[in-house]
């Protein structure tokens, strides 16, 4: 089951891939915003990424205006490693080489067509391994490091 969340600037465009994902059979769980009304983004940024964080999902779809104040919000949680595309090849390459577990569109950037097709490649490209491993190990020291930091 994967997880969505939006702001205001997100919420047309996150009813439109709950279309598609229903009508391809894809479950999920909408953890907000319900209405266009004015919201902010980096709480629920925050509340979908601490469920994916703990296991309950492996991959959330965010939404907000571009995509980047959501994703920049998103990567504040450690074990999330989200991507803001807009474009096919991105959204396949953040799978393949980044093992991204949560995928920031932008209501004010892209269509629900394409949309939809960045959500297609998205949930069905495995991480390629291999090489790309040991970088997302990498980030993993980063945030142990950053963790201790802050407890001293
Ligand atoms: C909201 O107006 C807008 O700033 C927000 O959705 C997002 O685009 C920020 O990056």
């Amino acid at each position: 089951m994967i997880a969505l969340g939006s702001d205001h600037a997100g919420y047309a465009l996150k009813c439109e891939v709950m279309e598609w994902l229903k009508s391809n059979g894809i479950p999920f769980h909408d953890y907000g915003c319900f209405s266009g009304e004015s919201c902010n983004y980096a709480a629920i940024a925050q509340t979908v990424c601490n469920e994916v964080a703990a296991g309950r999902h492996d991959k959330a779809l965010l939404f907000c205006g571009t995509g980047i104040g959501i994703s920049i919000a998103a990567n504040k949680v450690n074990g999330i490693r989200a991507a803001a595309c807009s474009d096919y090849f991105s959204a396949k390459m953040t799978r393949l080489h980044n093992d991204a577990n949560v995928l920031c569109l932008g209501g004010r950037v892209v269509a629900g067509g394409l949309a939809c097709e960045l959500v297609n490649v998205f949930l069905h490209t495995a991480f390629e391994g291999g090489r790309h491993q040991s970088r997302i190990d990498y980030l993993r020291e980063i945030e142990k490091a950053q963790t201790q930091q802050h407890a001293e």
